[in-house]
């Protein structure tokens, strides 16, 4: 996902604008650049790569990022992950003819309808993006009045945007513009920010605007204006940060991926209290009242990658509870399929940074066909937040790393209260039961701290797959659901490809693909199925697997059946999930460290999947 920032005040921009694309790293790009006034005209800095390697020196070396007297003081940076066109110099941004330029995040649907016109119209395009449409188009309608400019841009191109524009014509000025993308105002003392999240620019201020759909800003260094596409000024909360910066910096650890998941305990309290009241989840401050959750026909719980994941635990949980059809599915295909929900279902969409377009999109389809929509949702304000009619906050803070850890975790956690709540409120399970299981709830981030306090295990099985060329993740019931999101984890940051696979279903074909020393991760925790599942193993183990077993401490297995044993705190069959994950997550972590790869920014991944 691309990265926006923009700053205007009374000290060097160039050194503010490219610490502020750093903090914005993790979402994923292949090239960045800033533009600024200088000397009356706007200059553009730009390079395919990262900021470290290309932008950086190219900046060193015409002197820029030196505090000199007529410093610059006003510009824009863009951090590109690339949708249309190439990663290339060229293609880079922010976009500029002289007279406009941009920055953008997002996609212009009807770009090439608009490149057209414009060619006509005597306009010559050097980039392939979509972006440089927008900024021509800006140019088009351009006679002074920026304003006017972008009200007419703004109601031609359709799609998703957060646009940062200068204009030659105003060298304090910056002007941004939002449908869909993220986009924040920072208010700062006697400077003012742009970003695409807040992330960016927490180190300068924690005064921030959540710029809405159409809303447009006019940021100068002492004033923070917007208005709406009919040029009526809107007044907005202004809201503040209530991390502190280091709860987005790494924190001493040597990557965010292994700081967020010791910030599991943390952030799965965090999750919790809000919603826990008098010893059982309550969600009557959201929206969603006994009332509502007892009339719901049909439940769906929509997501992708991690997210999705932690749905199908929570069918599991929902299902064997509250006795309570539950349809999981991915958001990219529920979306065209045409489903089947209604205005008397409850349709989940589960998103860490509640900017996911397909999910955004599935979300979007539950709303039209007038079904109830809640969004579990990490990032504040975000725009699935913002869509959904209930809303319930993982409270987890920042995830900066790719790779989801407490972010799953508070997705799981969220299910384990919904599951406790629509259960109590279908009369399936007693107040006093409730109260039992929201405990056992309660008391797993302790036990996660106990876990994380020896890492020795996970680094050995680490050392036992390094080197695979592919490996089964299998699993049953809920250590099916747990091994889904541990071949994910591997396959996202290690490279090695893995699957998750039902250990019933191994036999029905892929166990064919199990020779000498294939690595099989067996996630074997639920009591009441390890009978079968051992046998599972078992046959995998005598067609020369290398097995790596998680199961339960005290639990006593077979060790002909297996080569590493991994132990978690035994608990109930149906709280071992968050435990579980421990181990399939460091695994994973571990795995990527002794490949030598860039955890937490692995390839060709972004943080958050704005496009489709
Ligand atoms: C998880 O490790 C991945 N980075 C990815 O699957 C992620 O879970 C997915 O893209 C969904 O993101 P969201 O939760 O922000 O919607």
């Amino acid at each position: 996902m691309c990265g926006i920032v923009g700053f205007t005040g009374n000290r060097p921009c160039p050194n503010i604008l490219v610490d502020s694309l750093k903090k914005l790293e993790y979402r994923g790009y292949d090239s960045a650049g800033i533009a600024f006034f200088d000397k009356g005209h706007i200059r553009t800095v730009k390079t395919k790569g990262k900021i470290s390697e290309g932008l950086v020196p190219l900046l060193k070396s015409q002197n820029l990022l030196s505090d000199t007297e007529n410093a610059p003081v006003c510009g824009i940076g863009h951090t590109r992950w690339a949708t249309h066109g190439e990663p290339s110099d060229i293609n880079s941004h922010p976009i500029g003819n002289g007279r406009v330029c941009a920055v953008h995040n997002g996609i212009i649907e009807n770009y090439r309808e608009i490149k057209e016109f414009l060619i006509n119209s005597g306009y010559t395009f050097e980039s392939q993006t979509d972006t440089e449409t927008v900024v021509k188009l800006l140019d088009f309608h351009y006679k002074g009045d920026p304003l006017e400019a972008i009200t007419k841009t703004i109601s031609e191109i359709e799609g998703a945007y957060a646009l940062g524009i200068l204009f030659k014509d105003f060298p304090d000025t910056i002007f941004a513009v939002k449908k869909e993308s993220p986009l924040i105002i920072g208010k700062g003392d006697g400077e003012n920010f742009i970003a695409s999240d807040v992330t960016a620019i927490m180190e300068y201020t924690k005064d921030y605007y959540i710029a809405e759909h159409n809303e447009i800003a006019v940021v100068t260094p002492q004033n923070i204006k917007f208005i709406d596409i009919y040029g009526r000024d809107i007044q907005k909360e202004l809201k503040t940060v209530d991390w502190d910066v280091s709860a987005a910096q790494k924190g001493g650890y040597a990557h965010f991926m292994l700081k967020e998941i010791f910030d599991q305990p943390a952030a799965l309290k965090n999750a919790m209290n809000p919603s826990i009241k008098n010893g059982i989840p309550d969600f009557s401050e959201i929206g969603l009242t006994f009332e509502k959750m007892s009339n719901y026909k049909n439940l769906f719980i929509i997501g992708c990658g991690s997210a999705m994941h932690s749905g199908v635990v929570g069918k599991y949980l929902i299902e064997s509870l509250a006795r309570v059809s539950v349809t999981v599915d991915i958001a990219s295909e529920w979306r065209y399929r045409d489903p089947l929900i209604t205005n008397e279902d409850l349709c989940i969409v589960i998103s860490q940074s509640g900017e996911t377009a397909d999910t955004l999109a599935a979300l979007k389809l539950a709303k039209e066909r007038g079904a109830d929509t809640l969004a579990v949702v990490n990032v504040v304000g975000s725009t699935i937040a913002r869509t959904a009619d209930m809303v319930l906050y993982s409270n987890a803070g920042p995830e900066i790393s790719v790779c989801s850890t407490k972010g799953y975790a508070v997705q799981v956690c969220a299910m384990y209260m919904l599951a406790f709540f629509i259960a109590l409120v279908r009369g399936q399970i007693t107040k006093e039961y409730c109260e039992k299981l929201t405990s056992e709830l309660t008391s797993i981030p302790a036990q996660i701290g106990e876990i994380l306090k020896s890492l020795e295990d996970f680094q050995f099985a680490a050392s036992n797959i390094m080197n695979a060329e592919s490996l089964l993740y299998i699993g049953r019931g809920l250590d099916y659901a747990l091994s889904m999101e541990g071949s994910l984890k591997l396959k996202e940051i290690s490279y090695i490809h893995s699957e998750s696979y039902a250990a019933g279903e191994l036999k029905h074909g892929t166990i064919s693909l199990i020779t000498a020393d294939t690595p099989v991760i067996a996630v074997a925790t639920q009591s009441y199925l390890l009978e079968k599942t051992v046998s599972n193993i078992k046959e995998v183990k005598a067609r020369g697997a290398k097995v790596i077993i998680i199961a339960q401490s005290g639990v006593d297995i077979d060790e002909s059946a297996y080569d590493v044993r991994i132990d978690v705190p035994a608990k109930d069959d149906i709280m071992m999930p968050l435990l579980t994950n421990i181990p399939l997550q460091l695994i994973a972590y571990y795995t990527a460290v002794l490949r030598g790869n860039d955890v937490d920014m692995p390839r060709n991944l972004a943080k958050s999947v704005t496009v489709e």
